[in-house]
C-alpha cells in the first residue's frame, strides 16, 4: 500500500496524516488515496496499450462519486450492476457510451432506463433475459448491443462465496449453449449481439494466472466459432477478478502487466476490442478503515481489543473470512513487543470482529488503528445494523483532502421509519 507510509511518527495517505483526519470527521472513516487508484489504472491502462481495449471499472468494488469521477477522468467507463449504480456513474460524469450493465437478474425497468440513455452494452446471463431484452428493445424503438456472458467452467481457485464460473454458479450461460444463444440474439429483433462475456471470480491469485488463461483459450475458442457462424464480434469482455496483496509478506498476486500478458497472448490475434471490469484491482489497496480503540478487555485467556468500527461497517471479514492487515496509526506502538490479540466491534454478534488472533501492538484505549486493503468491497457493503449510521469516506489527493461523503445522521435513519395509523 505505497501511498500509505509514516510520516513523522504517523500514518499517513499521501501526505495527510489520517490523525489529523480523525480530529476532523471523528471516527470510524474510510479514507482513499487518489494516486493508488491513479497508479492502478495506468498500470492496467499501459499494460494494454497497442491493443484496443476499454476498462470499465467494477464500480460494485467502490461507487462513491468521488471515486468514480476519479476513474472516468483517467478514460474509465463503468461496469454497472443495477439502475441505481447506473444513475450514480451518470451523476458521476461516466458517459453513458462507456457503461456495460451486467447482473442475472435485471428487471425490464431498468433495462428500459439504460437503453433509453444509449449505453454500451449489456452482459446478458440467460435466454430468458435476451427475450425480455428484446421486447424492452422494440417497445422503446432501439437497439440494445449485447454481449453474451458464457460460463466457462473454470475453477477460479478463490473463495467460494466469490467464485462465478464454475457450471454450479448462477452465473452465464453454459459454454456449449452459447452458439445456439448467440444465434437467438441475432434472429430477435431490437438486439445487436457483438460480444462475448466471461467473469470468473474474484480475488484470483494463482501465481500463473492459469484459471485465466483457461478461460481465454476457451473464450477464443468460442470467438472463432461464432465468427464462422458470420457472427460480426466487435468486442470480448474479460470481466475482472485479479487479485490484490491483502497480507504483508505474503507472494504477491500477479500484476496488471503479467495479466495483460496472458491476455495479449491468448487473444490479441483476433482483432476484437478488450474490454475488461476490474474492481478490486483498481481500488483495493487504495483505501483504509481508520477506527478507535474503545476498551480493551481481557477474557480468559484472550485479549479483546474493542473498536468502533463493526461488522456493518467492514463485513469482509465475517463473511469471507477475510485477512485485512492492521496497522497502529502512531508508528511508535509498532516497535512494542506484539500481543496476541482480537480486533472486535461493538455490534452483539460473535462474528462481529475484523481481526482474529492477531499478532499486534499493544493497543490501548484511544488508539486509532488502520485496517488496510479496505478500498474495495468495504463501504459499498455497508448497513445500518443495529442503528449504526454509515460512516464517512474521506478522499485524498496529496496534501489536500475532502469528505467525499459525510457520517449518515443517526436522527435521519430513524426518521425513515413511519408508524401505522393503529400505532399511531
Ligand atoms: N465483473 C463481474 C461480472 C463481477 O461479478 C465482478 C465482481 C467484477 C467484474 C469485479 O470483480 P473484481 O475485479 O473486483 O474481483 N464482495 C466480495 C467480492 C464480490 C465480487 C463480485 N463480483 C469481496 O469483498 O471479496
Amino acid at each position: 500500500m505505497l501511498q500509505f507510509t509514516y510520516s513523522r511518527g504517523v500514518l499517513h495517505a499521501e501526505g495527510v496524516s489520517l490523525a489529523a483526519i480523525a480530529a476532523e470527521v471523528g471516527t470510524p472513516f474510510y479514507c482513499y488515496a487518489t494516486a493508488a487508484f491513479e497508479s492502478q489504472y495506468r498500470a492496467l491502462d499501459s499494460a494494454f496499450a497497442g491493443t484496443e481495449h476499454l476498462i470499465c471499472y467494477a464500480m460494485k468494488a467502490n461507487s462513491n462519486q468521488a471515486v468514480l469521477a476519479t476513474m472516468a477522468k483517467l478514460g474509465a467507463g463503468m461496469d454497472v450492476v443495477s439502475v441505481g449504480e447506473l444513475k450514480r456513474a451518470l451523476a458521476a460524469g461516466v458517459p453513458a457510451s462507456k457503461v456495460i450493465f451486467a447482473g442475472v437478474g435485471k428487471t425490464r425497468d431498468e433495462m428500459a432506463f439504460a437503453i433509453s440513455h444509449d449505453i454500451l452494452g449489456f452482459n446478458v446471463e440467460s435466454e430468458a433475459e435476451l427475450e425480455a431484452l428484446s421486447s424492452v428493445a422494440v417497445e422503446l424503438g432501439k437497439t440494445a448491443r449485447i454481449a453474451l456472458r458464457v460460463n466457462p467452467d473454470v475453477d477460479a481457485k478463490t473463495h467460494a462465496k466469490i467464485s462465478t464460473g464454475k457450471s454450479e454458479n448462477k452465473f452465464g450461460i453454459p459454454f456449449d449453449d452459447a452458439p445456439r444463444l448467440m444465434d437467438r440474439a441475432r434472429a430477435l429483433p431490437g438486439l445487436a449481439a457483438v460480444g462475448i462475456h466471461m467473469h470468473i471470480g474474484s480475488q484470483i491469485t494463482d501465481a500463473k494466472l492459469s484459471p485465466f488463461r483457461d478461460a481465454f483459450t476457451l473464450m477464443r475458442e468460442l470467438a472463432l466459432d461464432l465468427r464462422a457462424r458470420g457472427h460480426e464480434l466487435e468486442h470480448l469482455d474479460l470481466g475482472g477478478g485479479l487479485g490484490v496483496s491483502y497480507k504483508l509478506g505474503n507472494q504477491p498476486p500477479p500484476d496488471p502487466a503479467a495479466y495483460a500478458a496472458v491476455a495479449k497472448e491468448v487473444l490479441g490475434d483476433l482483432g476484437l476490442k478488450l474490454v475488461m471490469e476490474p474492481g478490486r484491482l483498481l481500488v483495493g489497496n487504495a483505501g483504509v478503515l481508520v477506527t478507535r480503540v474503545t476498551f480493551i478487555k481481557e477474557g480468559e485467556g484472550r485479549r479483546f481489543t474493542i473498536v468502533d468500527a463493526a461488522m456493518n461497517d467492514l463485513i469482509r471479514p465475517t463473511l469471507y473470512e477475510a485477512h485485512h492487515e492492521i496497522w497502529p496509526v502512531s508508528e511508535l506502538s509498532r516497535d512494542a513487543p506484539m500481543v496476541v490479540q482480537d480486533l472486535v466491534g461493538p455490534v452483539c454478534e460473535t462474528g462481529d470482529y475484523i481481526a482474529l488472533e492477531r499478532s499486534l501492538p499493544p493497543f490501548v484505549a484511544g488508539d486509532l488503528v488502520a485496517v488496510m486493503t479496505a478500498g474495495a468491497y468495504g463501504a459499498v457493503m455497508a448497513s445500518t445494523y443495529n442503528t449504526r449510521p454509515l460512516v464517512p469516506e474521506v478522499l485524498v489527493r496529496g496534501a489536500e483532502w475532502a469528505v467525499v461523503r459525510p457520517r449518515m445522521d443517526v436522527e435521519a435513519i430513524i426518521a425513515l421509519d413511519r408508524l401505522p395509523g393503529w400505532l399511531g
